[in-house]
């Protein structure tokens, strides 16, 4: 099957979709003949991105929301489902990245990363698994990333909490295969976007984001439990993965490149 094909008349929910990997992938989408409910803080840039879709022929929902918000999020759930009937496909993308050295550990930005990528991660696809259960149809994806498989020098917020929406989309997997629910995990190298926009640190092998949006529909697609990507960053990851930890030590920070990081949110 196509990907046309496949996301033809599907009702899409996106959150992060005012920026990066979720804007793109909302216009990818859009091109495809998704219905979209497209979501993030900002909502003049969520408009900007709907003209876009629109402009591809696509129907967008709007719904402004911050990801902490379980309430507001509940509400999204029930706007999607009087507006297109039932939702498809739960896109959980919002995210933070940044650096918090251990050296320097800045306690408020984790419980700011824990709060939006874990969190907010839980309050996107919760709210859908009543309905997608009974339905016995339905896709939850998480966007996590390769940093979740180690822990990252400089990263324990955001490698701790990528590690965390991978965990629990892999017993979301278990849990809901025997209902048809899918649950996949989508795990990115470096993606020329907003987050990457900066030189702390060396970043091999980045993808365009229009790249990136191909390759997440095509995993949706094909509803790969566990997507990692470009090629070689998945085998770096295997290679990380498997490091003994005394190697890992000395390895690790020396290809990282950081100069001096000071804790920050991205
Ligand atoms: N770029 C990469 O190299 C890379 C690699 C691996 C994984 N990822 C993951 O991919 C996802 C998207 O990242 P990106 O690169 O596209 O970053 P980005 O351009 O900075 O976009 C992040 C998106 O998340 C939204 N967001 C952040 N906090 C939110 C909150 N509290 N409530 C609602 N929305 C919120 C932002 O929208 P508002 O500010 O408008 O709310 C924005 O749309 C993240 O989960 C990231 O961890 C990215």
């Amino acid at each position: 099957m196509g990907l046309k094909e496949f996301y033809q008349g599907k009702s899409v929910v996106i959150t992060g979709a005012s920026s990066g990997i979720g804007a793109d992938l909302a216009e990818v989408l859009a091109g495809f003949g998704a219905k979209l409910c497209l979501t993030a803080r900002r909502e003049e840039k969520l408009k900007e991105v709907r003209e876009r879709c629109e402009a591809l022929g696509a129907e967008v929902l709007v719904m402004p929301a911050d990801v902490t918000d379980a309430h507001r999020m509940a509400e999204i759930r029930d706007a999607v489902l009087e507006r297109f009937g039932q939702a498809d496909i739960i896109i959980a993308n919002a995210g933070v990245g940044g650096l918090n050295p251990a050296e320097h550990f800045d306690l408020e930005i984790h419980r700011k990363t824990v709060e939006i990528n874990v969190m907010g991660l839980a309050n996107t696809l919760v709210p859908f698994i009543h309905d997608m259960v009974e339905r016995r149809s339905g896709i939850l994806v998480g966007v996590s990333s390769l940093a979740g498989f180690r822990g990252l020098p400089n990263a324990a917020s955001y490698s701790s909490t990528k590690s965390q929406q991978m965990v629990f989309m892999e017993s979301l997997r278990v849990d809901l295969k025997k209902h048809n629910v899918a649950a996949l995990s989508i795990h990115p190298g470096f993606v020329k976007t907003p987050m990457t926009a900066h030189d702390d640190f060396d970043m091999p092998f980045m993808v365009p984001v229009r790249k990136s949006s191909h390759l997440i529909a095509k995993a949706i697609m094909k509803r790969k439990a566990r997507y990692l990507y470009p090629w070689p960053m998945k085998i770096l990851t295997w290679f990380n993965r498997h490091l003994p930890c005394w190697l890992y030590d000395w390895f690790l920070p020396r290809v990282s490149g950081q100069k001096d990081p000071r804790p920050k949110m991205l």
